[in-house]
C-alpha cells in the first residue's frame, strides 16, 4: 500500500467513492468537478491510498492560517481495519504540524460509529453537536484535535496595569 497526492485524474474515484461511503443517503456534494478544484487548490491536501489494484482510501485536508478542517475521509470496506486511514490521517497531522497549524476540525454523520470511535482513537475530542447539519435531515458531531498551544494573547491593559501596581 502506498499514499501519494492525488492528481486530477484521481477525481472520478475519489468522487465516486465519496458518493458510495461518506454521502450515501444525502445529496451527492462531492462529484468530480468539485474533487477536481480541490486537487489543484494551493490550500487543500488531497491524498490517495493505493495498492496494486487501484485507490482503496483518500483524504481532504483544507488548510488556512491556524486551522485546517479534514474535509472527507474514506477506505474501502474491504481494506478497511487495516490502518489505512490511521496512515493517512498521519500523513496530513504531520503535514498540519509541519504548517505551524494549531487545531484540526471535522465533522461527522451523528450516526457514524466507527469514525466516530476512529477519531477518538486518532486523538481527536467532540465538542459540538451541530442539529440537522446535514440538509436538516441529519445532525453531525463536530470534533478537534490541538496539534499546538495556541500563541498567548498580550494581557489586557488593565490587567498589566494591576500587575504594574502589585
Ligand atoms: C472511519 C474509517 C475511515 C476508518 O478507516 P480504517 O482504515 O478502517 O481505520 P484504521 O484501520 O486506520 O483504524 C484505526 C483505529 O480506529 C479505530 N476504528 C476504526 N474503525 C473502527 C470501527 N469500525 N469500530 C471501532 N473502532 C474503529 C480502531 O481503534 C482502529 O485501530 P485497531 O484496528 O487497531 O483497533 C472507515 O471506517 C471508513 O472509510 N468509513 C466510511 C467513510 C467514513 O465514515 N468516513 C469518515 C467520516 S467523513
Amino acid at each position: 500500500m502506498t499514499l501519494r497526492l492525488a492528481g486530477v485524474g484521481d477525481a472520478d474515484t475519489i468522487a465516486q467513492m465519496s458518493r458510495d461511503l461518506i454521502e450515501s443517503g444525502l445529496g451527492w456534494r462531492y462529484r468530480a468537478d468539485r474533487v477536481r478544484r480541490l486537487i489543484v487548490r494551493r490550500d487543500t491536501s488531497v491524498i490517495v491510498a493505493c495498492d496494486r489494484h487501484g485507490t482503496v482510501g483518500f483524504a481532504v485536508m483544507q488548510f488556512d492560517d491556524e486551522h485546517a478542517h479534514l474535509t472527507l475521509l474514506a477506505v474501502r470496506p474491504s481494506h478497511q481495519r487495516q490502518g489505512v486511514a490511521r496512515q493517512m490521517l498521519q500523513w496530513l497531522l504531520q503535514s498540519a504540524r509541519v504548517a505551524g497549524v494549531v487545531s484540526i476540525h471535522l465533522e461527522l454523520r451523528a450516526s457514524n460509529r466507527a469514525a466516530l470511535h476512529f477519531y477518538r482513537a486518532l486523538g481527536f475530542v467532540q465538542t459540538l453537536v451541530l442539529a440537522g447539519y446535514y440538509e436538516q435531515r441529519e445532525s453531525a458531531i463536530r470534533m478537534m484535535c490541538l496539534l499546538r498551544a495556541p500563541e498567548q494573547a498580550p494581557p489586557p491593559d488593565d490587567w498589566l496595569r494591576r500587575a504594574q501596581r502589585r
